[in-house]
């Protein structure tokens, strides 16, 4: 007789037990595809430090499942991406995968993930053909298209009445695609982009283009680099004596992450992005407090984007209880949530590219601030995509 409570709480912990589902006993395996060496390796370990930001401020786990990473350093390589995406879909077996900065690198994670059905996403690189024709149920963004940051730049260039630009940037993807965006807007408004300079990614020897633009003397330059190769381009931009002769902008990636090391060069530098340091909003700046304090460093843009995929997952999990197994529901979750990010309210467009408000920035001292709006609810005219 004494036994039977002891039998019965056995038996009740036990059919407790059983009644979780399988699912969400076992961790979710993310799989971090990112760069963490190479000219935009700052910019991996942003994304990461802001996805994990999310995952602990959630008591580390999302939809209710704890989460095991397992991470890949892409080194910003296309020739390598194939072999690096299947570490995680064919040797890892993970859930999701979250990855990565560079464009060319994506659209063959983007590939992959398309053949194989692992759902993807994609916290910086902006391939237009990733929510383009290569736009699929399980591939979604948190950052930008090539094409946004481009186009919103080309209308502030505009409306600051420059006729003559000419532009600057890497030969790949991000570069020659956030070129067009620029050049669609800026010649919409009346300008004309006279010459297009590039130089391989991802070299940093600019002298030749430099002494191109000084005898070219256009009204602007528009240029387009990110990580290592901004700074280096910036400082030399300034060392040619040229940030006093023809006005430089550029998307905001020129200036983002980067500012500590520019120094002096980058100060008054106007770029467009949809993300700016100073956005005073209670949400803002409790991230950014959140984000110094755990990391002992300031976010960035890309920051904010690593936090936004975890917070996209995190929503699409909450909606299946952690049951990936449930596709379906899963990627309609994920489609249809409106974040509140860091920078703003982030809504996804049926191609599953953020819809977002693209800002004015200077930069001051060692801050991209907000000095106004380009254009509200850019959405990507996700050209290609058939969902
Ligand atoms: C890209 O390759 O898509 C990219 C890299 C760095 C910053 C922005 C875009």
């Amino acid at each position: 007789m004494r036994l039977l409570p002891t039998a019965l709480t056995l038996a009740t912990a036990l059919a407790a037990f059983t009644a979780i589902p399988a699912h969400a006993q076992a961790k979710l395996k993310v799989g971090l595809m990112l760069p963490y060496t190479g000219t935009f390796a700052a910019l991996g370990t942003a994304i990461e430090n802001g996805f994990r930001l999310y995952v602990n401020e959630q008591g580390g786990k999302l939809g209710g499942r704890e989460i095991e990473f397992f991470k890949v350093d892409d080194e910003s390589d296309p020739a390598k991406a194939t072999d690096n995406v299947n570490k995680l879909i064919k040797r890892d077996n993970v859930d999701v995968i979250v990855g990565t900065v560079h464009s060319g690198v994506a659209m063959a994670m983007a590939k992959a993930a398309k053949e194989s059905g692992t759902l993807l996403i994609v916290p910086n690189a902006g391939a237009d053909a990733v929510t383009g024709p290569m736009c699929a149920k399980n591939i979604f963004r948190t950052s930008f298209s090539n094409w946004q940051p481009g186009y919103a730049t080309g209308v502030v260039a505009a409306q600051k009445g420059y006729k003559k630009a000419m532009t600057i940037t890497w030969n790949y993807a991000a570069g020659t695609e956030t070129v067009k965006g620029f050049t669609e807007a800026f010649e919409k408004g009346g300008g004309k982009v006279v010459k297009d300079l590039t130089l391989p990614f991802p070299n940093v020897e600019f002298q030749a283009l430099l002494t191109e633009i000084a005898a070219q003397k256009p009204d602007v330059v528009f240029a387009f680099f990110a990580g290592g190769g901004a700074v280096k381009f910036v400082k030399d931009y300034d060392a040619a004596g040229l940030k006093k002769t023809v006005p430089l902008m550029g998307s905001g990636f020129l200036t983002d992450g980067t500012l500590e090391a520019q120094g002096a060069s980058a100060q008054g530098l106007i770029t467009s992005l949809h993300y700016a340091d100073n956005i005073d909003t209670p949400r803002n700046n409790e991230f950014r407090l959140s984000y110094a304090k755990q990391f002992k460093l300031q976010p960035d843009v890309y920051a904010v984007q690593g936090y936004d995929a975890a917070q996209l997952l995190g929503a699409g999990l909450n909606a299946v209880k952690g049951d990936v197994s449930q596709k379906d529901q899963l990627y309609y979750a994920m489609g249809k949530t409106v974040l509140p990010s860091p920078r703003g309210k982030l809504a996804f467009s049926a191609a599953h590219n953020p819809v977002q408000d693209f800002y004015i920035r200077e930069v001051k001292g060692k801050e991209n601030t907000n000095v106004g709006v380009a254009v509200k609810a850019l959405a990507d005219p996700a050209r290609g995509c058939k969902l």
